[in-house]
């Protein structure tokens, strides 16, 4: 097992975003309820975020509940809702204590009054730290964050705050719910699910993926340390050859 001592602290990956997949089928291996595993899943989250302030990792993005969690049941709807509510209100002093910046991204309208209302207490009252920023995706989908960044656009352009012709790349991940953040370096996927899910996808165009079978709620610092291990000994090369980027370090 790799351990803290492994890792080159001057190549860490400044931003993170795991798919923490796998609850569901921690808690049937141990013939429990979904939301046993889910709640185990908020425990692995509490170690990783240890794994990022020991290394220095700035920006951490979570996938708790996607778009397309909706269409599961009302009960486990219900008990992921009160489970991010009870997650704000009993992590709130700890993130304050570590120094970690809460913010919450995706379709938030869609949640009910109370989990919305916690969720933004809990970026106001941590919107001043500066170790690291946790970001949760909430009700979260990358079609439906690229697709309302079109629409702001397009709306800019009807009372003509910008043109056409100065839409470029740039500017279209300003209108992005991302847009406070940069693109992730490394992109984590648990539970040997191969597959990106609606997560992030204008965002991780040159984000190193890494996908590993241990269960989400299973998954600890080391794990995280395993993943970043692997990451420094990749080398992204951005279109250009092995040899321009030796070059350039030179
Ligand atoms: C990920 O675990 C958490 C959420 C999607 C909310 P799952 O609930 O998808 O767990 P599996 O994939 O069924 O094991
Ligand atoms: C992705 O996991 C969403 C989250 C982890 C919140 P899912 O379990 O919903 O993804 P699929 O359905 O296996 O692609
Ligand atoms: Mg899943």
């Amino acid at each position: 097992m790799i351990s803290l001592e492994d890792i080159k602290l001057n190549a860490v990956p400044r931003h993170i975003a795991i798919i923490m997949d796998g609850n569901g089928r921690w808690a049937k291996q141990r013939q429990q309820q979904r939301i046993e595993g889910h709640i185990q899943g908020a425990a692995a989250l509490k170690s990783t975020l240890e794994g990022c302030l020991a290394v220095g990792v700035k920006y951490l993005t979570v996938y708790a509940f996607s778009l397309e969690n909706w269409d599961r049941s009302p009960q486990e709807v219900n008990s992921l809702m009160n489970l991010f509510v009870n997650y704000c209100h009993t992590e709130v002093d700890n993130l304050n204590k570590n120094n970690i910046r809460f913010k919450a991204i995706g379709k938030l309208d869609m949640l009910n009054d109370e989990c919305y209302r916690v969720l933004k207490i809990t970026e106001e009252k941590t919107k001043d730290n500066t170790a690291l920023t946790l970001v949760v995706a909430i009700s979260y989908g990358s079609r439906w964050e690229i697709v309302h960044a079109a629409q702001q656009l397009a709306k800019e352009i009807a009372c003509h705050k910008i043109q056409s012709e100065q839409i470029n790349e740039q500017l279209f991940a300003k209108y992005l719910i991302t847009d406070f953040m940069p693109d992730p370096d490394l992109l984590i996927r648990t539970s040997g699910e191969y597959r990106i899910s609606n997560y992030l996808l204008w965002q991780i165009a040159y984000t190193e993926l890494y996908f590993t079978n241990v269960l989400w709620p299973d998954f600890t610092k080391e794990e995280l340390y395993e993943a970043i291990a692997d990451y420094q000994k990749r080398e992204r090369r951005f279109g250009k050859t092995s040899e321009q980027i030796n070059h350039k370090l030179k």
